[in-house]
């Protein structure tokens, strides 16, 4: 039958863009979370995206409406017990994972596969806390998941070929791009992003230049959509810290020791855009 019902567990950012994909390309969607105001700020983000798309001319209001019915909202993981995926995007801390992964493993269908979000812890180490290790995988979506074309898809040691396959359709029928990869620290979009992103950290810290001209070289200079330090504050300063920390003791090389500038700016609490205030400040 392949997969047809989807849970995603966890309403913010990245789940909730995670949900509206799914939901556009049909899926039933249980969208779960803690609480029901994370519920309701989740759909509140999906809404206002696909009244934009509305506007836009790229969706009529009857699509909305359906893409918004298929959307139910979960409070408890029970759920799981009739869904033929998981798809986590909880927060990036591997206990948290890990339990929710146990839990998923009892409640969840025999069949049904569980996802990870994940952008850099790793798979399987996660799989190995469940009993069906071959049926964990990785689905790494990109911020902002509506926008963004690719999903990194991550092989645990134990994922099994079918599944593989399986997700891999499932993400051709999400309008996006697979990309198979194997389990390493950081796999590959952040084994690449991160130490660039560093290194302007790096530049910065050295007084090489100024933030705005580092950002100006890799806009103007690369093509970069956003400079790297702007990139930074939209991702995040304390996730940028903790994927580097990631890659420094996954893989064992200086080259990937975090800037102890950015260990600075995590530790004052400026996070980002979602502080008001990283590299920049935002209002
Ligand atoms: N949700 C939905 N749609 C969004 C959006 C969001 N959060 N942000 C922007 N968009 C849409 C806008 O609606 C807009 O479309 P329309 O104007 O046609 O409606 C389109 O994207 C372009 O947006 P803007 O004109 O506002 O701004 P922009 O041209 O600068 O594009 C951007 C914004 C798409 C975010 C672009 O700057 C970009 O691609 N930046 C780089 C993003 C990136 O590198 N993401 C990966 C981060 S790393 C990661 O995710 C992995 C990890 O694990 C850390």
């Amino acid at each position: 039958m392949g997969i047809q019902k989807v849970m995603v567990i966890g309403a913010g950012q990245m789940g909730s863009g995670i949900a509206q994909v799914c939901a556009q390309a049909g899926y039933d969607v249980k969208l779960n979370d803690m609480k029901q105001e994370f519920f309701e700020r989740g759909l509140g983000v999906i809404t206002k995206n696909l009244t934009r798309d509305v506007e836009k001319g790229r969706k009529t209001e009857e699509e909305k409406v359906a893409i918004l019915g298929r959307i139910t909202m979960s409070l408890d993981l029970q759920d799981a017990s009739e869904v033929d995926i998981i798809i986590e995007a909880a927060v990036e801390n591997m206990e948290i994972k890990q339990s929710i992964f146990k839990q998923l493993d009892k409640l969840a269908p025999a069949h049904a596969i569980l996802a990870t979000n994940t952008s850099s812890l790793p798979i399987t180490e996660i799989a190995a806390v469940t009993n069906r290790p071959e049926q964990v995988i990785g689905m790494h979506f990109m911020n902002p998941v509506p926008v963004m074309k690719l999903v990194e898809i991550i092989r645990g040691l134990a994922t099994a070929d079918d599944v593989y396959k399986e997700v891999e359709e499932m993400t051709v029928k999400l309008s996006k791009t697979p990309v198979e990869v194997n389990d390493f620290p950081g796999f590959i979009a952040n084994r690449i992003l991160l130490p660039m992103i560093n290194e302007a950290v790096y530049a910065l810290y050295e007084g090489v230049a100024t933030k705005e001209a580092i950002d100006d070289v890799m806009k103007l200079g690369m093509n970069h959509p956003m400079g790297p330090l702007t990139l930074a504050d939209f991702i995040g300063l304390d996730t940028c810290l903790s994927i580097m920390e990631i890659l420094h003791e996954g893989l064992g090389d200086s080259k990937y020791r975090p800037c102890p500038l950015l260990r600075k700016y995590v530790a004052a609490g400026w996070l980002g855009k979602k502080s008001g205030r990283g590299f920049y400040i935002y209002e």
